[in-house]
């Protein structure tokens, strides 16, 4: 499979054939433990925030290098960016320097616009829209707890934010059901939504959208939850702490699950919250894995565009 010079700037952008081919290539490097190839030797890539991150940040710096490159953490309050610089004169300059971007940032039209004008390959690592490297590192650790992932159910439970839409678009590529649970006025996307049940119709996978957090969990193969107010959204995290304190992922709503049903977040965790501490560290909870299939999935994304 090639996707040599691709960009990756939504769960839009890979095949369900794709998907699974970075999945068989992740865990191919993942056998081979932190052994170092040189598929990215002498490589750079560019990573650039303008949100804080921790799994983000680190996981894809340790996949560049484990790969036989280097990253350089660029925070836009240290470019020029940060003071009136273009989007895509940063796109030119950097593209005469690295050899990929990784961006995080507010607006999607922000890495699409990098994109266009970069003549490397871009990554999203996080916008307002979508998040597709954790929904990659997720498929990743849902198949290692199930053994695949077309015909599962998977229930989202909270916000309809970036990683809720990542999931649909990736979910309805692979044939995985989707059901999500939100309160009335924070459902996800209507595009996503609309580019999701497309997808489904193509695949067989289902979508439901829901305000009943029970319905979305019940018989659930994998529960899914993320924080209420997301980057950029703490001021209302007050307002949003009472909408969706029914939303909780506590031990009442996963008795709805199915018995041997996986509890997923993307991190970090707000205890208490969208989520309790038993849940968490309840023997379902496959977060760590979760977190660390992070770095093996981006270097097999690494590995196959850059
Ligand atoms: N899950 C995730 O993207 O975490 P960070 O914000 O720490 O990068
Ligand atoms: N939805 C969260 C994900 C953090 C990794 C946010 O955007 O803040």
């Amino acid at each position: 499979m090639d996707l040599k010079g691709r960009d990756l700037l939504s769960m839009r952008d890979l095949t369900g054939e794709e998907i699974l081919a970075v999945l068989d290539l992740a865990a191919e490097l993942k056998s081979k433990g932190r052994y170092e190839d040189d598929t990215c030797r002498n490589k750079t890539l560019a990573m650039i925030f303008q949100k804080p991150s921790t799994r983000t940040r680190i996981s894809f710096e340790l996949a560049i290098r484990q790969l036989g490159g280097h990253a350089i953490y660029l925070n836009t309050g240290d470019m020029q960016l940060g003071r009136g610089e273009t989007v895509p004169d940063t796109a030119r300059v950097l593209s005469r320097y690295v050899d990929g971007i990784m961006i995080r940032t507010f607006a999607q039209e922000a890495v699409e616009t990098l994109a266009r004008y970069a003549s490397v390959p871009v990554i999203n690592g996080l916008t307002d829209l979508e998040h597709p490297c954790q929904v990659l590192a997720d498929f990743l650790t849902i198949r290692e707890s199930k053994g695949r992932l077309s015909g599962l159910k998977l229930a989202w439970v909270g916000d309809g934010n970036n990683v809720a839409h990542s999931l649909m678009l990736g979910c309805t590529r692979v044939g995985m059901h989707i059901a999500v649970a939100t309160p009335p006025g924070y459902e996800p996307d209507k595009g996503i939504v609309d580019d999701a049940l497309q997808q489904a119709r193509k695949t067989g996978a289902r979508v439901e959208l829901t305000t009943d957090p029970v319905a979305a969990v019940k018989d659930a193969d994998v529960v899914v939850t993320d924080t209420w107010a997301s980057m950029g959204q703490e001021d209302e995290h007050d307002v949003r702490a009472q909408v969706f304190g029914p939303y909780q992922v506590n031990a009442d709503l996963v008795a709805h699950a199915r018995d041997d049903y996986i509890f997923m977040h993307c991190l970090p965790a707000h205890r208490g919250e969208e989520v309790t501490d038993e849940i968490m560290d309840g023997p379902h909870s496959v977060v760590w894995d979760e977190a660390e299939n992070r770095l093996h999935v981006q270097k097999a994304i690494l590995s196959m565009i850059l």
